[in-house]
């Protein structure tokens, strides 16, 4: 399929007029209405929002995870079903939902189990040193932190080099801290790999340190109200975070969010 002349192939994600509405009758719930987005190649968007907005409806629609019932949404130029079978996308959610009884090694390569053996071992390895575990993989989950645990999720969501990573609320269960360092460790990732990322959070802070652009939705339904450009520069460390530029961009995403929050009343 070609691509139209206003909609450039190159784009990671295009929604046009994307709705989704779950159920029928009084249980019908409209969740997300009139979503328009592009996404270009290794952008870093956050959607922010309130609670129930339709942040990880958004997410599992460009994952192939639920299928919208308005308008048209491309993952890499293809539908978003190609996309997941040709492994496009890595996820990664707010619990690391790691198998218990499988080492970290084991655990990461276990999306690539229909690889041959020596290379799926190899990557596994490789991607734990990504993400600084190299010395955990014969460990197991439970031995590890909640922060170490969710590197590992990090890891088994890159094993197949996935061009566009989609994460909801991965740090939300994690103490001030440690958030603060997976958030450096999660750009760093992003630099080295050149993936896109699609982050949900609740975070404005969090929003603003990570992105590119920091997506604002509306109450139900959910509709982007703002798209805020944070320009600010890379790489991203203590500093920033005591920036004046920082600070009002976190000032800038608060007052869209605050406008969303009257809208709603
Ligand atoms: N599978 C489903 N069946 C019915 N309704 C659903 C389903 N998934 C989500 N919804 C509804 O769609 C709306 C958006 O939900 P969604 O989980 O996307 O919100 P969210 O922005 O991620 O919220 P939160 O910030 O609390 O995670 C909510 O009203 C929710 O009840
Ligand atoms: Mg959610």
């Amino acid at each position: 399929m070609s691509a139209s002349p206003t909609q450039p192939a190159h784009l990671v994600v295009e929604a046009t007029g994307v709705g989704k509405v779950f159920g029928g009758g009084d249980g019908k719930v409209e969740a997300l209405r009139s979503i328009d987005l592009a996404i270009e190649p290794r952008e870093f968007i956050s959607l922010i929002g309130p609670s129930g907005c339709g942040k990880s409806t958004l997410l599992r629609l460009v994952g192939d995870l639920t299928n919208p019932t308005s308008g048209t949404l491309r993952v890499n130029g293809k539908d978003p079903h190609q996309a997941r079978l040709d492994r496009d996308y890595g996820m990664v959610f707010q619990k690391a939902t790691l198998l218990d009884w499988r080492t970290v090694a084991k655990n990461v390569e276990l999306p690539l189990e229909i690889m041959d053996v020596a290379a799926r071992q190899e990557r596994a390895r490789e991607m734990l040193q990504l993400v600084q575990l190299g010395e955990f993989a014969g460990h197991y989950p439970w031995q590890l932190s909640g922060g170490m645990q969710q590197r590992v999720a990090i890891a088994r969501a890159l094993a197949f080099r996935p061009s566009l990573l989609l994460m909801d609320e991965p740090f939300g269960a994690l103490d001030e801290m440690t958030r603060e360092l997976m958030q450096q460790e999660v750009l760093r990732i992003w630099r080295e790999t050149h993936t896109t990322v699609i982050f949900v959070t609740h975070s404005i802070p969090e929003a603003v340190f990570l992105s590119t652009r920091v997506v604002v939705m509306s109450p139900r339904p959910g509709r982007i109200s703002d798209v805020i450009t944070t320009g600010l520069a890379h790489p991203r460390n203590e500093d920033t975070r005591e920036s004046r530029d920082y600070y009002d961009k976190i000032t800038e995403v608060r007052e869209a969010l605050r406008r969303q929050e009257r809208g709603a009343g």
